[in-house]
């Protein structure tokens, strides 16, 4: 079967087109228009800008998708007066959304459900994909599968775990850090989670206190690889607590203080301090996720989020892993980042198909 998936839980504006079969899953195309520049000057992704992009993006980023899927194909379609009102009562606030003019130059593509992140994430980007998949739906007749956001970046791996369950997995995005237990595909149980803010929430703000551009997980990464050992050293929080919870906010709080004391910011300063940053962040991520593993006896560790786009992460979990003797899956790096794909997948995985008229945007989501 061939599933169209759909995200805008933040700031990506994503589409994406796989074929299923059984195991097997092909992507067809994998299309993500990124805000960042937009939301660099705020250092964090502003919610109403991030609505209006999205508006704008919907339509342009499917149209990319379906294309390179092979299934965008061009006609003379008529839509009835009440279609259009139809259409437009779905679409609400959604002005900036040209649909109707997509919808009257190409054919219903074939595709057999729409996947669509339904939460954890900002309400007003949710509303804005979901009242677009609505329309869809609605026009093409097609059934809509609702996905949780965080379930999507832990399936996204499949079906390389299939074999290796329970599992435990990591997921570490600008708005989440949880462990969580998969002991099935549709079966979890949270572990521990971050008490205050997520590992990608701390990156961005301390790569803004160090001056650097948002988001700062890849800035920060970027500085620490010219990096030499040096002198500073910031604390590991909750490393050796017996939970699997998490605080990045004291993290936060002591670069603030070294910063401060330091009012002349070298390079040499600077590459230093985010070779620390990350390396505090990423002992706690791995010796947390390694004890989990360790407890619950799973047989395979899956971690994802945009965190685990991190390069010396992956390196350092490989390590670990490798030395416990346990499988680590972790999707490439444009699938670790939000991505339409996962959304597609796990709607493949979670097969509950339902009306455009039964579907609500669930910011607080959990898994
Ligand atoms: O999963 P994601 O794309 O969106 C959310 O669901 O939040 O994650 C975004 C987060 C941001 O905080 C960003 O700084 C972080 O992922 N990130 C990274 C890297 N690339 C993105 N953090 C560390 N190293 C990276 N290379
Ligand atoms: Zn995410």
């Amino acid at each position: 079967m061939k599933i169209l998936g759909i995200e805008t839980s933040c700031d990506d504006t994503c589409a994406s087109v796989i074929s299923a079969d059984k195991d097997k899953i092909k992507i067809l195309s994998n299309i993500v228009s990124s805000q960042t520049k937009i939301h660099q000057k705020y250092g964090g992704v502003f919610p109403t800008l991030a609505r209006r992009e999205h508006e704008k993006n919907l339509v342009p980023v499917l149209t990319r998708a379906l294309k390179e899927a092979k299934l965008l194909k061009e006609n003379k379609i008529k839509i009835s007066k009440q279609e259009i009102k139809t259409i437009s009562n779905i679409l609400k606030k959604g002005k900036h959304l040209p649909i109707e003019k997509f919808f009257k130059k190409y054919q219903k593509p074939n595709i057999d459900a729409i996947a669509l992140t339904i939460g954890p994430g900002l309400e007003p980007c949710l509303w804005t994909g979901i009242n677009f998949v609505k329309a869809l739906s609605f026009f093409w007749k097609i059934p809509i599968i609702k996905v949780n956001h965080i379930e999507a970046h832990i399936l996204v791996n499949f079906p390389s775990f299939k074999n290796f369950l329970p599992s435990v997995c990591l997921i570490v995005s600008g708005g989440h850090t949880q462990i969580i237990l998969m002991k099935d595909i549709g079966n979890y149980k949270v572990l521990g989670e971050t008490r205050d803010d997520a590992a990608g929430e701390c990156f961005d703000k301390t790569a803004r206190i160090l001056g650097l551009e948002y988001p700062g997980g890849p800035a920060i990464s970027k500085k620490a690889e010219k990096a030499k050992k040096g002198e500073i050293s910031l604390p590991r929080p909750m490393i050796y607590q017996k939970n699997y919870d998490f605080s990045f906010s004291g993290l936060k709080t002591a670069v603030l203080y070294n910063a401060k004391e330091n009012k002349v910011k070298s390079e040499e300063y600077v590459r230093e301090m985010c070779r620390e940053i990350q390396q505090s962040i990423i002992d706690v991520l791995i010796f947390k996720t390694m004890k989990a593993a360790r407890n619950c006896k799973a047989k395979s560790i899956i971690i994802g989020g945009g965190v685990t786009a991190n390069k010396e992460l992956k390196k350092q979990f490989k390590l670990k892993a490798k030395e416990e003797n346990i499988p680590l899956f972790c999707p490439e790096k444009n699938y670790c980042t939000d991505n339409a794909t996962m959304i597609a997948v796990a709607g493949y995985l979670r097969k509950k198909q339902i009306k455009w008229n039964k579907v609500e945007a669930k910011a607080n989501l959990r898994i």
